[in-house]
């Protein structure tokens, strides 16, 4: 008996001299200077959905060290405490010194961007438009939240159909305009600059092209404009793009559209170079780069359009968010495909309820 007492006492002895010499290595390294709350974060960013695409997101705007804080939102309780603690145990190799999730939006509170990329995903062979509905209902729930916690932030979207959840995005947040982005057609221009650049055997970011109008199946390639080092192609081939092109250029348009098809059908979903260009966009806002992205925006009266829907043009992204639009020189035919994208649009939204 007097046996065991004597363990016990040791073994309490032990736990607090240890507890003792822990705060007394912590009082020695430590001298705070103020015991105030830290200083906020400046360059918050979160992405809700922690998805294939989220994750890419996600993880392309950390290795870029874009943001102080990165918070996570999704539903699925177990994937995303994964998710966060397997990034925060990369903080050694990282700039980003928090790293937050919860399904609770208050662990969003004051974040500068908003990247969302919620929703249920394209399924083989669905168009993107089929989505619509579903997310649109989703995004009922997420986007008052969104607002409610980061009234001043600027929203990304990305979930398909990603037009048609802009425009949603925008009437559902009370936001002005130019603070909510489709990440729209930003994607596809980079598809269409790579598939250029690899046939004319340079790199992409030497051919200059641009897809405009709506991100998928009715997207529009400015083939009077297309160059490369100023050299515009439709000089070389005033045929370029059109059925009586003998090279056949047209057909990388093609590619671009059935891009995200094919790598679903092969994969399962597209992930890695739609998270590398939300996070050249991000990069934009942050940075006040002034620099110019084909972006899905709302674009009224733009071109003759008369109804409010969501689509590409080329847009300057600073701190605030679009800081304009160009008025990119369009042919008479690009003008029309442009208004069909405009079209196709609207005649889903005007029939959603509840937006
Ligand atoms: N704009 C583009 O260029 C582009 C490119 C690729 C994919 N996408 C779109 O991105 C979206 C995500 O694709 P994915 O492959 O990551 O899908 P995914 O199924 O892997 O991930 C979606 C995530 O959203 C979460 N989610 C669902 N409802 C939610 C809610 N109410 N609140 C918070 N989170 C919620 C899910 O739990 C899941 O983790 C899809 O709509 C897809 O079509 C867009």
């Amino acid at each position: 008996m007097l046996i065991t007492w004597w363990y016990l006492y040791l073994a309490a002895r032990s736990i607090v001299k240890q507890t003792l010499n822990m705060a007394s290595i912590l009082q020695k390294l430590i001298t705070p200077l103020f015991s105030g709350t830290p200083e906020p974060a400046r360059n918050k960013v979160t992405v809700v959905g922690v998805g294939q695409v989220g994750m890419a997101c996600a993880v392309s705007i950390l290795l870029r060290e874009l943001a102080d804080e990165l918070a996570l939102v999704d539903v699925m309780e177990d994937k995303l405490k994964g998710e966060m603690m397997d990034l925060q145990h990369g903080s050694l190799f990282l700039k980003t010194p928090k790293i937050v999730a919860s399904k609770d939006y208050s662990v969003t509170a004051n974040s500068r961007i908003v990247v969302v990329t919620a929703g249920v995903r394209q399924q083989e062979g669905e168009s993107r438009l089929n989505l619509v509905q579903r997310n649109v209902n989703i995004f009922k729930h997420i986007i008052p939240q969104i607002i409610k916690h980061s009234p001043k932030c600027i929203i990304i979207v990305v979930s398909n159909p990603v037009d048609v959840l802009t425009y949603v995005t925008w009437k559902l947040s009370g936001l002005p305009k130019h603070r909510v982005i489709g990440s729209g057609t930003n994607l596809d221009s980079a598809r269409f600059r790579y598939l250029m650049a690899e046939k004319l055997g340079i790199h992409a970011t030497s051919f200059n092209g641009w897809i405009l109008g709506e991100h998928g199946d009715t997207s529009v390639p400015v083939w009077s404009g297309t160059n490369v080092a100023g050299v515009n192609l439709q000089t070389l081939n005033p045929d370029i793009g059109t059925d009586a092109d003998q090279e056949n250029w047209k057909e990388t348009h093609k590619q671009v559209v059935d891009s995200a098809y094919e790598v679903i059908k092969l994969k399962g979903y597209t992930n890695w170079a739609i998270g590398l260009s939300v996070a050249d966009l991000t990069e934009s806002l942050i940075r006040n780069m002034n620099r110019i992205h084909p972006v899905s925006t709302m674009v009224k009266g733009m071109y003759g359009i008369d109804d409010e829907v969501y689509l590409s043009l080329p847009c300057v992204l600073n701190a605030g968010g679009v800081a304009s639009v160009v008025n990119m020189t369009l042919t008479d035919d690009e003008i029309g495909q442009i208004k069909q994208s405009a079209d196709t649009l609207w005649d889903i939204q005007k029939d959603l309820t509840d937006v």
